[in-house]
Order: structure tokens, then sequence, then C-alpha cells
């Protein structure tokens, strides 16, 4: 009945859009083109190795495997030859010597080809876990394939990284956000301003998971996704509030720097965790003397380490302003 043809016709209408918009086919991820081109080439050559991917959250890790799977395995043989493990997953040893050997030690009807096995979140293996992995990777190769997902390398032990080829998927690119961004707002029929647009590239970090994620909580909430919109909605202090607090923090005597810096904060609900990064990149930008920057840096590291161990943030908020104290009587001459 209704003229958009172009939807996914499984896709039901309550769908978040990360899960919608999550790329099918290995050529629809919008990054990474030598590392996809490397894994195509290795599937249609018959010649896939055992990989492992590693990299910050959200950057398509799981897409790409997804994608692989899907281009190795028609839907009917999915259930049988691909078995997929994530953190939700009891991954102990146990799990390692029953299901993942039962399945990779099991012969298909079909002769030719090899099963897989996604082991996705790895780095919540135990050691025990990984190191039973290691004989069963060699032993049954030419059965399975297996593909390893971890945020942290340093989480796998050395033996299964040696087993597997490597693959880091690095934070996106603003350009390459952009665009997949647009496609997004364009299908859903988002009004979103450019600043807008802007907020949620820099505010992501190379992540395209928040990207979709943080568009659509603000396009709920507000209806107009825009610069301040999309910094309320995650209530994370605006460019311009910081640079009212380093003013502030600068220019006013204590009393009133703290009770301003307090009063924006209760107003907006910011963290003083999030107070601190973005003053800190702020701070780097203004020319101190070295040993006035250096006391400053070490007393709000020394705040951030006292906030992130729960302390109270009145307090911390009373030791930042008091931290400016030094650069603030060297404004003055
Ligand atoms: N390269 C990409 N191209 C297109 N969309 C992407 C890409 N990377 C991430 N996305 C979007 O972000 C969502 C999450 O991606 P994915 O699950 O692949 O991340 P991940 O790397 O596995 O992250 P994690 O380490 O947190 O598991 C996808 O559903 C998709 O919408
Ligand atoms: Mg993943």
């Amino acid at each position: 009945m209704s003229p958009d043809v172009s939807k996914p016709v499984l896709s039901p209408h309550n769908l978040p859009w990360v899960e919608k918009y999550r790329p099918d086919k290995l050529d629809d991820l919008i990054s990474h083109e030598e590392i996809i081109k490397t894994i195509t080439k290795f599937i249609d050559e018959d010649q896939l190795p055992h990989l492992l991917l590693y990299g910050p959250p959200g950057t398509g890790k799981t897409s790409t495997i997804l994608a692989c799977a899907k281009k190795l395995f028609t839907t009917q043989q999915f259930n049988s030859m691909v078995l997929e493990l994530n953190a939700s997953d009891d991954r102990g040893i146990g799990i390692v010597r029953g299901q993942i050997l039962s399945f990779a030690s099991t012969r298909t009807l079909i002769k030719t080809g090899f099963k897989l096995i996604i082991l996705d979140e790895a780095d919540a293996m135990t050691n025990d876990a990984q190191n039973a992995l290691r004989r069963i990777i060699e032993k049954y190769t030419d059965n399975v394939r297996f593909c390893i997902i971890c945020n942290y390398l340093s989480k796998i032990i050395p033996a299964l990284q040696s087993r597997c080829t490597k693959f880091r998927f690095g934070p996106l690119a603003p350009e390459q956000i952009m665009p997949r961004l647009e496609h997004v707002v364009k299908e859903e029929n988002v009004t979103v301003t450019d600043d807008g647009k802007q907020a949620l590239i820099t505010l992501s970090g190379g992540d395209m998971r928040r990207v979709l994620n943080v568009l659509q909580s603000t396009w709920l909430a507000y209806g107009l996704v825009n610069e301040d919109n999309v910094y309320s909605c995650v209530g994370h202090p605006l460019p311009v509030d910081i640079k009212n607090i380093i003013n502030w923090l600068l220019n006013e005597n204590y009393q009133m720097a703290y009770s301003k810096v307090l009063d924006l904060k209760t107003r907006k609900g910011l963290a003083l965790q999030d107070i601190l990064t973005e003053v800190q990149v702020f701070v780097n930008k203004i020319e101190f003397p070295d040993d006035v920057i250096i006391e400053l840096i070490i007393k709000m590291a020394q705040i951030e380490e006292r906030v992130m161990n729960g302390c109270n943030e009145a307090v911390q908020l009373n030791s930042l302003v008091a931290a400016f104290q030094k650069p603030r009587e060297i404004e003055v001459p």
C-alpha cells in the first residue's frame, strides 16, 4: 500500500537503525577497502584462512564476518554451517570442549567447503578456553575456519594470534561516515542541519553505531537534529559551554567561577568527567608557561582519577576550580 518499496521486505518497522542499516553485503561496507578486497579475494579463490578481526567498537567487524558468511552460505545452509558465539554465551573451557569441538569435528554431508565458527567479542574468553582452542584450530582446519573478533588484541593469547590472519579495523574517518549518515537521513526522512551532522561525527569518535544511535534518539526526542539537540541528547557539553567554562575558570575569582560552573553543570546535567575531557583539550591549545601547564594537567589527571573512583563530584569540581588558581593569576598582568 505504501509507495515506499525500497526498504528491505523483512525488516520490521521497529528495528533500531543500527540493525536496519547493518550492511548486508561486503560491498555495502563503507570503509576498510583493502581489508574487504583481501577477504573477498580469499573467498573467491576458496582460500579463506582463519581470521582475527580487531579494533574499536562500531567499526564493522561483526558486519564484515556476517556478510562473509552470507556470501559463503545460502540461507538454508547457514544454520548447519555457521556457529556464532558472542559474549552473551558462556565461553569458558567447557564450551570449547563441548559445543565448539563437536561442531568442528562433525563432517558435513556436502563434502566440499568448510564450516565457519565465529567467536565474536573474544576478549571475554578465558585464557584456559583460548589455550584449549589452539589444538582444535589446527586439527580441524580442513573442515572448519575460525573467525575471532575482539576489541583488544592484547586479550588474545599470542598462540591464537599466530594461527590467524589479522586485520585491524580502525575508527571510521568523517568522510566515510558522512555518505552513510546522509543515506540513512534520506531513507528515514530526518530533518538534520549541517552542524548537527558535524556534531554527530565529532561525538562518535569514528564509531558508526554511535552515529546511528544518537541520530535516532535525537530525532525521536527533539524532531530536529541540530548541534544543540545532539549534544543535549547525550548530555555532552556543547563547545560553547566549554568555552564559557574555560573563560570563568581563567577570569573570574574563585567563588564566582565555582558557582557559575556549578550552575551550568546542574542546569544542563553535565558530567564532570565530560567537562574534564573537553577542558583538557582546550587547555592544551592555550599558551601557558611550561611549569604552569604541567602542574595544571597533573592536577586535572588526579581529579579525573578521583572522579572515576566515585568521589564526590561537588568536591572534585571545587578542586578543578582550585587547580586553575595559578593560571588565573598569570592572566591578570
Ligand atoms: N564499515 C561500516 N559500514 C557501514 N555501516 C557500519 C560500518 N561499521 C559499522 N556500521 C554500522 O554500525 C553497526 C555496528 O557495526 P558492527 O556490529 O559491525 O560493529 P563491530 O565492529 O562489531 O563493533 P563491536 O566491537 O562493538 O562489536 C552496524 O549495524 C552498522 O549499522
Ligand atoms: Mg561486534
